[in-house]
């Protein structure tokens, strides 16, 4: 039997990777799109590499005319300006559209990888979010949720008038082996005995672990095209403390019972931030990051695409937790 062909912008990114790996582990062929001159590591052996970039519509066309499924990750994620957010994540993602629509088999379908952030998390919540919240808020202000927020908005219509099945998915945190930024900065900062507890500690964090999102964004394919959105967090998301703990017992550390108040937090956070680049250090102890552990809004409710999945089985985060210190450990440990 003939495998259906998969096409996947951000392949070379933290989730890409595992997506692609997903994806060819479940039988499907696999091209992925790199940017040129890029250097490929870590891509499973069978996928086809195409060399294009999201900006531009005609450097991929060709590369999407047999496939049935389009797996939308590529965008700029921080450090950015608006121009450049607006530029790939908006602009980008109705060039993908555009070359589904004038290339690909009229059954193709598009998976975007969206974000929580796409939703407005500003406004005062003491309850989890659902997928409604951002209709009732409006736009997010910061630069990156905004084009997340303006990507949904336009490939929503776009697909909606030329009848394009379109699946979004908004991932909380992602967690996991490979991944970047705040997570294993956390996990180095407590191996390091380099924190103490942030604020209160009693804010939830909308954790999602990596593997656990591939495989809802793989078993949607059993399912017709929603066109609503959904919110992919693990159940049971931890409060900051759970999870500062449950990582320090992991570890088998101790966790200082003094905590870090704002602003003490983020002035921490500030010399933490100009400290790791001179060192070159993962932390969890920057400006952004703090602000993210300390942030009362990224408490979010996942129920509706479990439901829709028939209540998919998700690794427990202690399968996540394990899996992800063992990968730091791991880099750590080759990078003495
Ligand atoms: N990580 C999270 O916690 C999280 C949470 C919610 C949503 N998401 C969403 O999930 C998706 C994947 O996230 P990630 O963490 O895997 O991000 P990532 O590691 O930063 O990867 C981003 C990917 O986009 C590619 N890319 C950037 N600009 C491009 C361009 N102009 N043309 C083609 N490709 C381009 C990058 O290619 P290079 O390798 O060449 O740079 C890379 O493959 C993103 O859409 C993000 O918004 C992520």
């Amino acid at each position: 039997m003939m495998k259906e062909t998969i096409f996947v912008t951000g392949a070379t990114g933290f989730i890409g990777k595992h997506l692609v790996e997903g994806l060819i582990q479940s039988g499907y062929s696999v091209i992925a799109l790199v940017r040129p001159g890029r250097a490929v590591k870590d891509l499973p052996i069978g996928v086809q590499l195409h060399r294009g970039d999201i900006r531009y519509v005609e450097s991929f066309t060709d590369a999407i005319s047999n496939c049935s499924v389009v797996y939308h990750l590529a965008a700029l994620m921080g450090g950015t300006d608006e121009e450049d957010y607006l530029e790939v994540n908006v602009h980008g993602s109705t060039q993908l559209a555009k070359a589904i629509s004038q290339s690909a088999p009229s059954s193709c379908r598009l998976i975007y990888f969206s974000s929580v952030a796409a939703m407005n998390t500003a406004f005062a919540s003491t309850s989890c979010r659902t997928e409604d919240d951002v209709v009732e808020a409006g736009p997010p202000s910061d630069p990156y949720g905004y084009s997340k927020f303006m990507a949904e908005q336009s490939l929503t219509k776009y697909c909606q008038d030329r009848d394009i099945g379109l699946d979004i998915l908004r991932p909380g945190l992602v967690y996991g082996e490979g991944g970047s930024g705040w997570f294993p900065g956390l996990i180095h900062d407590i191996m390091d005995g380099n924190i103490h507890r942030l604020g209160s500690g009693s804010n939830r964090l909308g954790l999602i672990y990596v593997r656990n999102l591939v495989d809802l964004s793989i078993r949607l394919l059993d399912r017709e095209p929603s066109s609503s959105p959904f919110i992919a967090v693990d159940s049971s998301p931890p409060s900051l403390d759970d999870l500062m703990e449950e990582i320090s017992g992991f570890l088998g550390k101790t966790l200082p019972s003094r905590r870090w108040y704002s602003p003490e937090a983020k002035i921490r956070g500030f010399i933490g931030g100009i400290m790791s680049k001179r060192s070159d250090r993962p932390t969890a102890l920057t400006k952004s990051r703090v602000a993210l552990l300390l942030s009362r809004g990224q408490w979010f409710c996942g129920d509706k695409i479990r439901t829709h999945l028939d209540d998919i089985e998700m690794r427990s985060r202690k399968t996540g937790l394990e899996r992800t210190i063992c990968w730091v450990r791991q880099r750590r440990h080759l990078s003495v």
